[in-house]
């Protein structure tokens, strides 16, 4: 990888806020986290962050009935400061972000409509 070039990995709300249910998830979440910031040291001058989306609505959730699927988005969309579940565009723009501004390293961006203050 050229130095100039940098790594995005993508973690996930569930590493900083805990749910019932989810612990292996929220377990490597959190690795993510770890990993990156360690790497952003290991790989210098490679920079290294992290997304973490929040619930966006992506073909992940295809396989749930389709009238569930939009309950469970309206029911965390009414919880949430934005009021709305995310868009994969949304975590783009935050991936770009990142590959972009060569003063960030091991950092996280929460794109999660501020779901882990709720
Ligand atoms: N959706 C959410 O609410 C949410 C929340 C927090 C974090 N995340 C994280 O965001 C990431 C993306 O999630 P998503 O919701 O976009 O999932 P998704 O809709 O299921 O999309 C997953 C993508 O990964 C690709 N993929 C899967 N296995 C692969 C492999 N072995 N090699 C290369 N590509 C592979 C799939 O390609 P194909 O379509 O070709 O199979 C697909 O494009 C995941 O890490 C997830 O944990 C998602």
């Amino acid at each position: 990888m050229a130095s100039q070039g940098s790594l995005t990995l993508v973690s996930g709300v569930v590493a900083f806020k805990s749910d019932e249910g989810i612990s292996s998830l929220a377990a490597v979440n959190a690795a993510i986290v770890g990993l990156a910031q360690t790497l952003a040291l290991e790989l210098s001058p490679v920079r290294v962050n992290v997304v973490s989306p929040g619930i966006i609505d992506t073909p992940a959730r295809a396989g749930m009935p389709e009238q569930d699927r939009r309950a469970f988005y309206q029911n965390i969309a009414q919880q949430l400061p934005v009021q709305k579940v995310g868009v994969a565009e949304e975590v783009a723009q935050g991936i770009l972000f990142l590959m972009d501004n060569t003063f960030t390293t091991g950092t996280v961006l929460h794109v999660d409509g501020g779901h882990r203050l709720v």
